[in-house]
């Protein structure tokens, strides 16, 4: 039996029962597009920001790091040091391709652990294929506390009288 034949054959009820299941297509097909126009418009709207981590942070006050030491801020890859010259911050990122380096306390050196480079504690390159010292940051003081921010590179031989 073909369609033709179907629709032919169809009664009033089963002519009314299509409307409605063909009515409730159509509506459901209008309230997905509905809803995403609607999603598509107010994401447009919306800014589109990345939210970064903070490139400013405190790391303590002065006095709660002595002179002779250098203490390791893993989550936000730094090394802040206290010589007797005074305060530095500096990047734990290798200047070869990246890699996180490692403070060895006992050797004094900073190590990379992907292709060797080492650094002594002050950051300058000393073996292995590092082209260049580990970065110093800007380091200041604010309410007590000393301030790095990690956005703002310094010279290498910038330190903090606190
Ligand atoms: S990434 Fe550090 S030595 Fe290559």
């Amino acid at each position: 039996m073909s369609l033709i034949d179907d629709l032919k054959a169809a009664t009033p009820t089963e002519e009314l029962e299509r409307r409605e299941a063909l009515g409730k297509i159509i509506g459901a097909a209008l309230t997905i597009a509905g809803l995403g126009t609607a999603f598509t418009t107010v994401r447009y709207l919306r800014p589109n920001v990345l939210f970064e981590p903070a490139t400013r942070f405190r790391v303590g006050r002065p006095d709660e790091i002595p002179v002779g030491t250098l203490v390791v801020l893993e989550d936000q890859q730094l090394f802040v040091g206290h010589t007797g010259a005074g305060f530095f911050a500096m990047s734990t990122v290798c200047t070869h391709l990246g890699c996180m380096t490692q403070y060895l306390e006992s050797e004094r050196a900073i190590v990379c652990p992907c292709h060797g480079s080492r650094f002594d504690d002050d950051g300058n390159v000393t073996d292995g294929p590092a082209p260049r010292p580990l970065p110093r940051l800007h380091l200041s003081v604010s309410n007590g506390e000393l301030v790095v921010d990690s956005r703002r590179v310094v010279d290498a031989d910038f330190v903090l009288r606190a």
